[in-house]
């Protein structure tokens, strides 16, 4: 069974907390985009890790975690992870697995990313990681996968700064290469686990073009970039808060406004601990966004969503919702793909009344405060998804379930 996990917003939804959690009940995580870029958190038990590239289903011993055909993998990063994880205790040797189709960030490219990204007019806000440069790579048939670190062919073609480079780390990922595609064929009756990184809004064609990342964050990308088909998923999962953030530039309609809502904004900023796992940017804070979530849900056929960080509300006398926005004097209901527009959008707000109650001990859907389960009923009414999991704290335990994935209705 496939289930995939990927971000309804514009990344740092809690990927890595439900990867982690729902992980329990698979044998396999494959992560299918992204790079070194993202930041994906796990607290258990009061411990904390983040991890970049190494997929979050890495903490159980007895789980295989692959990474997949669509991410951009920096080797010394990937190391420099997996020695992490060592230190800590985590075994990984032999249940790390690398798609040889996947792509090389090489050093170079991270300076070319910096050095594009300070030139441009209208900065995005990248990492700096390289990844744009390693998917352009990609594009214009000029990339180095794994495989070619083992085809003589391929490597004497390279530069010799490159081939270098590349062979530093050829040993090490000999053991790790896989063909992702037979593997999973393989393993077909496996439960896998897809993990997504960033999200739908910073996704290259689902996104706020041109401010995205350069991955395919959608679900879609799990079918390509994933090593299954598309009809092979069988659940895909939405990740979203009960509010939004943003690292980085552009569009943000419902963002919290500088002046007279900076102490709202910092205080979900705290709360929510809205800080970037992988540059330490403060993330920029707003009320959640329907308007956008429905489309998260149309462009990806979201089965069900999850929502996280419902406890950051607690203590709230009312908060508001993103149901519409207005554009120039003009009404609209559906996520326009210009950015112009999307600038000069004004949301159009409902209220709701908060619950005024810590909602981190609940286990049970039906003990939520009436409050908040009105808050669920509506944004599952609006995007015409069911809410099947509700996270109500960052550790492993503070989890809700109304409806396993892993079940087969
Ligand atoms: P990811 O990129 O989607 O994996 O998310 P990040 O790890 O970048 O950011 C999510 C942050 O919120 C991390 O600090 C998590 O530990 C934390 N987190 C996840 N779920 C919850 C939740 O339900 N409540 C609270 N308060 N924090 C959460
Ligand atoms: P996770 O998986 C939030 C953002 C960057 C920047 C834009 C492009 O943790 O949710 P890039 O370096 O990818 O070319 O930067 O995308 N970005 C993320 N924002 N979460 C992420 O990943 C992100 N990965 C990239 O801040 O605005
Ligand atoms: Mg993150």
């Amino acid at each position: 069974m496939n289930v995939v996990v990927i971000g309804a917003q514009w990344g740092d939804e809690g990927k890595g907390k439900m990867v982690d959690y729902l992980a329990t009940d698979a044998q396999i995580i494959v992560r299918f985009s992204g790079g070194a870029n993202a930041g994906h958190t796990i607290v258990r038990g009061g411990e904390q890790f983040a991890l970049h590239l190494i997929p979050s289903g890495v903490l159980y011993p007895d789980k295989t975690v692959v990474l997949g055909t669509g991410m951009a993998i920096d080797p010394e990063a990937m190391f420099a992870e997996l020695d992490m994880l060592a230190q800590r205790g985590i075994d990984w040797k032999g249940r790390v697995l690398v798609s040889d189709r996947a792509h090389i960030v090489l050093p170079r490219y991270r300076d070319i990313d910096k050095a594009m990204e300070a030139s441009r007019k209208n900065p995005i806000g990248t990492t700096g990681r390289g990844i744009g440069v390693t998917y352009s790579m990609k594009s214009s048939r000029d990339g180095v996968r794994l495989a070619d670190l083992f085809d003589p062919d391929r490597l004497v073609n390279l530069e010799p700064e490159d081939r270098s480079y590349i062979e530093r780390w050829r040993d090490k990922l000999a053991p790790m290469a896989i063909d992702l595609v037979d593997y999973l064929s393989k393993h077909r009756h496996a439960y896998v686990l897809f993990e997504g990184a960033q999200g739908t809004l910073l996704d290259l064609d689902t996104g706020t073009y041109p401010f995205v990342s350069s991955g395919m964050s959608c679900a879609a990308g799990a079918a390509a970039q994933g090593g299954i088909g598309p009809r092979s998923m069988d659940k895909v999962l939405g990740v979203f808060k009960a509010y939004s953030t943003r690292v980085g530039n552009g569009p943000f309609p419902t963002e919290f406004d500088n002046d007279s809502q900076s102490e709202l904004c910092q205080f979900v900023r705290d709360t929510g601990r809205e800080y970037g796992v992988t540059t330490g940017r403060p993330r920029r804070c707003g009320y959640l966004d329907l308007v956008a979530l429905r489309y998260a849900c149309l462009t990806n056929s979201i089965d069900s969503l999850v929502l996280t960080h419902l406890d950051v509300y607690d203590t709230l006398d009312s908060f508001e919702a993103c149901v519409a926005y207005k554009v120039r004097g003009k009404l609209i209901e559906y996520f326009p793909s210009s950015v112009r527009d999307l600038e000069d959008a004004e949301p159009v707000l409902r209220t709701f009344t908060g619950w005024k109650k810590s909602l981190k001990e609940t286990k049970d859907y039906d003990h939520l405060p009436q409050k908040a389960q009105d808050y669920i009923s509506f944004i599952e009414e609006y995007t015409e998804t069911a809410i099947d999991i509700v996270s109500v704290g960052y550790d492993r335990a503070e989890t809700i379930v109304r409806k396993s994935p892993w079940i087969r209705y």
